[in-house]
């Protein structure tokens, strides 16, 4: 995923400040945001929709089973959502996500048509509080998003068929890319669930592979050589 620069994060939790100039159109045709906080965009420059598709929903196999339960860091605009929804059609999904500064619903709306009546659901509940995360269920897809830190989150042991790993960069957000909390989002896998991330770093592959999962380096999206493919065997 191409970055426009880094800063740190801070830990602590704002109302996000975007507005409809922080949109930006990337080279697939769709839009995605830069994050004023992170100095980042969201999705690839290189083409946000594709990404999604290529590293999170094909990487992780999730476009694929009667049954796929996603755990997502970083819900961020909802592009991986979005790319799901549309790879899984009428199947059953169960996608819950942490987002610590959720976007505003105005930008969210700008992003794509409504084409999914989960995501035009989305849009009406939209944002999740701390104390009341969303909660969604349109016919045999259930989306959660937790206002919550991913760092203090307790995610469900051994349950995701999937794990989209998509936080800012590891040089902005090294926390969600810290061996300790790899190890955490790698007890969340189901065994033979899959955890795919754009990120091909080699501390990053490392820290997986500490956590006990199989790593393969696998071709990538639009801009990108490769990406990381872990699973828990
Ligand atoms: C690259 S963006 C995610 C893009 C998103 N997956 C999508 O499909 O639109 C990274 C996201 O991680 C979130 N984030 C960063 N650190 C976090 C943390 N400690 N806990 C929860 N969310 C975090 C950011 O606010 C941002 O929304």
């Amino acid at each position: 995923m191409v970055r426009d620069s880094a800063h740190p994060a801070t830990a602590t939790i704002t109302a996000q400040q975007l507005s409809e100039a922080d949109l930006r159109s990337t080279a697939d045709g769709s839009l995605t945001v830069h994050s004023v906080r992170f100095g980042q965009t969201y999705g690839s420059v290189h083409g946000a929709q594709a990404q999604a598709r290529h590293v999170f929903v094909q990487g992780s196999g999730t476009d694929q089973g009667d049954e796929a339960r996603v755990l997502e860091i970083g819900f961020g605009v909802g592009q991986n959502f979005r790319a799901t929804l549309e790879a899984r059609q009428d199947k059953a999904l169960d996608y819950l996500a942490y987002e610590f500064d959720p976007v505003s619903a105005e930008v969210l709306r700008r992003l794509d048509p409504p084409e999914y009546p989960a995501w035009t659901a989305l849009l009406n509940a939209w944002p999740p509080t701390p104390g009341t995360p969303l909660a969604v269920q349109v016919d045999q897809v259930r989306l959660r998003v937790q206002q919550q830190d991913a760092l203090v989150a307790d995610f469900p042991a051994g349950w995701a068929t999937a794990v989209y790993l998509d936080g800012f960069s590891p040089d902005a957000n090294p926390e969600l890319w810290s061996e300790t909390f790899l190890a955490r989002v790698a007890f969340a896998l189901a065994p033979g669930g899959v955890l795919t991330t754009y990120s091909a770093a080699g501390r990053v592959r490392r820290a997986l592979q500490a956590a006990g999962l199989e790593v393969e380096r696998c071709p990538g999206p639009p801009g990108k050589r490769e990406f990381l493919r872990a699973v828990l065997p």
